[in-house]
């Protein structure tokens, strides 16, 4: 499709005549989603300027002080959401249960689970963040919402994406038919085709760790970071942001290998299962990619909680499965 002039909508109308059975129940959501970080973007891009910045008087669920901007884009997600009788419940990083349906609006067959905000201890200066999101079909009859919808693996997503709020803003998704990327012209408001059909190199020359953890991973992690340091036959550049919208899109677009592995002091890592790892390792494999908590999949890992942690290893197919081996010791 011509690129700069085909708007997100669009797009997603084309990609849903391709479903003859299609409800547009799906679209619905994303075209909201999309709604909701043009005005988390437009609150991003002027945060300097109004009271936004810095913490809000709260905590959240992982007892981590909430940003404002953590609290206002939760909020955005959600009043975007509720009203489209297309969910039956929602599932957020900011809330500890279950955000319902209020009684006044109807339920969907969907189940939508998002980080309203990532990396937003990066805000106050002014690094790229993101709102990273995962949409399920409801398992539960009736369309009542429990927490059953949401302990799905990541293999039952019908759609996962993020939104980068950096130089640009940008929206990137999937509904399983490749993985495509709209850049915001802030000047008409509309989400524009900017990346058609991504796809992340096999082989990359970037590895994303924070390397401050380094004597906290177990030896065969520290070999394997040693070993691209000193080993590879193409030199790899360490690049880690600390936001991990922004350092899994880097990776996605250039090639590399993103990890936050587990280590002595938090064994399951610090990266939440539901709605971190599980959307991005939905998006990199639609690109070509892989993505694992070590050894299994992350897409084949079901959830016990809506906020489990899980180590996460992201990004082009060498490097990770290269990492997987060297965990089971055959490397
Ligand atoms: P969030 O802001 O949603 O809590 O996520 C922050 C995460 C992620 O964005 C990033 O990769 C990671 O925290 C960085 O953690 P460290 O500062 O411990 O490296
Ligand atoms: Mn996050
Ligand atoms: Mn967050």
């Amino acid at each position: 499709m011509q690129k700069g002039l085909t708007n997100l909508n669009r797009y997603l109308l084309e990609e849903q005549r391709k479903y003859p059975h299609a409800t547009g129940d799906f679209t619905t959501i994303i075209e909201q989603i999309a709604f909701a970080s043009k005005i988390i973007s437009r609150e991003v891009n002027k945060a300097g300027i109004v009271n936004i910045l810095g913490k809000a008087q709260s905590v959240n669920v992982h007892g981590e002080d909430q940003q404002k901007l953590d609290v206002y884009s939760n909020e955005k997600m959600i009043s975007a959401m509720e009203h489209l009788g297309k969910l039956c419940a929602m599932g957020s990083e900011e809330c500890e249960d279950i955000v319902p349906i209020p009684d006044r609006y109807p339920k969907g067959k969907y189940v939508v689970v998002f980080d309203p905000l990532d990396g937003s201890s990066n805000i106050d200066v002014n690094i790229s963040i993101g709102t990273i999101f995962g949409v399920y079909r409801a398992v539960t009859e009736g369309n009542k919402g429990t927490v059953e919808d949401f302990l799905q693996p990541g293999r039952n997503l019908v759609a996962a994406g993020y939104v980068i709020y950096g130089s640009s803003t940008m929206l990137v998704y999937s509904a399983g038919n490749g993985v495509s990327g709209f850049t915001l012209d802030p000047s008409v408001g509309e989400f524009l085709l900017s990346h058609e059909n991504i796809r992340i190199p096999e082989k990359g020359k970037i590895y994303s760790f924070n390397e401050a953890n380094f004597e906290k991973w177990t030896p065969e992690i520290q070999r394997y970071v040693r070993d691209l340091r000193t080993k590879s036959d193409r030199t790899y550049t360490g690049r880690y942001i600390g936001s991990l919208v922004a350092d899994f899109h880097r990776n996605l677009l250039k090639g590399g290998v993103f990890a936050y592995p587990g280590d002595t002091s938090n064994p399951k890592g610090k990266l939440r299962l539901l709605y971190e790892a599980a959307p991005l390792a939905y998006i990199v494999e639609k690109a070509g990619g892989a993505a694992i908590d070590g050894i299994n999949d992350i897409l084949d890992i079901k959830p016990e909680g809506i906020h489990q942690r899980t180590p996460l290893i992201i990004g082009s197919k060498h490097e990770v499965e290269l990492y997987r081996k060297y965990m089971k010791g055959e490397a």
